[in-house]
């Protein structure tokens, strides 16, 4: 997935402190180690390597790091050598699990190391990931990758951080090589998880809706291919709705300033019939108008359609009326 980064006012970027004074160049290219060489982590290893940095790589199978070694990186031959081979640890493994694994391998060089998870997982276990780091005697930054591994170390590749503001002003400038788009999110180190799985429902959710309108259509033996440019078309004009639906969020009021429920409930109901007509699943959008038709009966007809937002809050958070 490649985006391009969240508007982050003030905060940080790795990207800004690149046109920093010139003792930076030499901070950019300070060693770093990257445990873990699947496809992003090879990616992490290699935008290193290309910044310039003294690289140091360990790979639970030795044979991944192969064509890293070949363009100039060194293989540790344990975990706890590769974390003492330099102050920046970046860890690419494949999931929370595997991290507490690395980290328990590597913990007698541990201390005074900053540790950058760029594993995937939840807020609950990046907060855990960094108090173990901690208990250990290291710092950690926890990291959520918004990019493929072939987009590493573009200018747009962005990638968010979270943790003690100080380690990550100090490694920066390393952490630059990954992607133009590095941002700093705050000190708590959950936050990036946060962000990475709530992105990932808006690809998840939306692209599901995607195959079904492809199924829909497919019925009729229109091609998926032929169908495309007009759902590309209106995925990208879903887009700006973002904006405003988000203002209306902020703002807790839902003006109907482009289309009321009422009138998306009708056209909803049109695809729900059209879905059985066709015996094609109909449990998404059905799922979809239920939500819409709670909306209307709590006399909502005449809001946007971000008031179905009130709908997936806790219960405690709830306005009344969504009860
Ligand atoms: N690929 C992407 O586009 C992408 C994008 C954003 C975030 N991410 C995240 O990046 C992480 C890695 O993804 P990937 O695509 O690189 O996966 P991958 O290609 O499957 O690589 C997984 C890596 O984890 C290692 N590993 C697994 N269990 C381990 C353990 N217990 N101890 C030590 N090493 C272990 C594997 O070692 P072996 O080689 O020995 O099996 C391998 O190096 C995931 O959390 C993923 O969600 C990936």
């Amino acid at each position: 997935m490649s985006t391009q980064p969240p508007p982050n006012g003030d905060l940080p970027t790795a990207g800004a402190r690149r046109t920093g004074p010139p003792e930076d160049a030499a901070q950019e290219r300070r060693p770093v180690t990257v445990i873990g060489l699947g496809l992003m982590g090879s990616a992490l290893a290699a935008a290193f390597l290309r910044g310039g940095h003294p690289t140091t790589v360990w790979n639970r199978s030795p044979e991944k790091a192969d064509p890293l070694v070949a363009r100039g990186a060194v293989r540790a031959a344990s975990v706890a050598d590769a974390v003492a081979a330099a102050p920046l640890v970046v860890v690419c493994v494949t999931g929370h699990d595997a991290v507490v694994d690395v980290i328990d391998a590597g913990r007698t060089a541990l201390p005074g190391k900053v540790l950058v998870n760029l594993a995937s997982g939840s807020s609950r276990q990046a907060r855990a990931l960094a108090d173990r780091t901690a208990a250990l005697g290291g710092h950690c930054l926890d990291g959520a990758i918004l990019a493929t591994p072939d987009g590493i170390g573009d200018p747009d590749a962005v990638i968010l951080y979270g943790g003690p503001q100080a380690v990550f002003r100090a490694h920066a400038p390393a952490l630059a090589a990954l992607g133009g788009g590095a941002t700093y999110l705050g000190a708590d180190p959950g936050i990036p998880s946060l962000y990475e799985v709530a992105l990932l429902d808006i690809m998840w959710t939306s692209l599901t809706g995607v195959l079904h309108a492809m199924a829909l259509v497919g019925t009729e033996g229109i091609a998926a291919t032929e169908f495309a440019p007009f759902a590309a078309m209106l995925y990208t004009g879903v887009g700006s709705f973002v904006p405003r639906y988000a203002q209306q969020i902020a703002d807790g009021k839902y003006p109907a300033d482009d289309s009321t429920l009422g009138t998306h409930l009708a056209g909803i109901r049109h695809l729900t019939e059209e879905s059985g007509d066709r015996a094609v699943d109909a449990r998404l959008p059905l799922y979809v108008q239920g939500l819409m038709e709670r909306a209307v009966a709590r006399g909502q007809a005449g809001d946007s359609f971000a008031r179905l937002v009130e709908q997936f809050a806790p219960p405690e958070n709830r306005g009344p009326s969504a009860r």
